[in-house]
């Protein structure tokens, strides 16, 4: 089973952007402990980091077909995209979001997610691990298949 994760604008500077919302992982540590945990499910991740919308939306048709499922975390994107909404709907593959921050505790901009009403799951606020309760719910609804 193979798996990709995307990480969104901003997300390459985790550890030193604003680590106090954030916490202090790294992207790099972030992947390493996906990868850890996806192996331990006998699957495997590609993790793909963009600043571009477009950048983005080109790599979730290139990677559809050689994926099961994706694990994203799109960072501002999530309040402001439909397009990226539509690029997964267009895709069907099932997607996980993620958020490292407790989105109902922050701005008011920031409640509302794009995606999360086509996502398989939506997992925020436990910092890194978020994104691997967001890797089991993915593998296990996948594996479900
Ligand atoms: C974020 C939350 C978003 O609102 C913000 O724009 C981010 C990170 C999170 O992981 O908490 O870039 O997705």
């Amino acid at each position: 089973m193979k798996i990709a994760v995307i990480h969104g604008p901003n997300l390459r500077l985790l550890g030193t952007r604003e680590p106090e919302v954030y916490g202090k992982d790294t992207l790099d540590d972030i992947n390493g402990m996906l990868s850890e945990a996806a192996a331990k499910s006998g699957a495997t991740i590609e993790a793909f980091q963009s600043n571009h919308e477009g950048e983005i939306l080109d790599f979730i048709q290139e990677a559809a077909p050689r994926v099961q499922g994706f694990l994203i975390n799109p960072g501002a994107l999530t309040h402001t995209s439909i397009a990226l909404l539509d690029a997964f709907l267009s895709v069907s593959r099932p997607f996980v979001e993620v958020h490292l921050s407790n989105l109902a505790r922050r701005e008011h901009f920031r409640h509302h997610s794009y995606l999360a009403g086509a996502a398989a799951g939506v997992v925020y606020g436990f910092g890194a691990q978020s994104y691997l309760l967001g890797l089991q719910g993915l593998v296990a609804k996948l594996a479900k298949r």
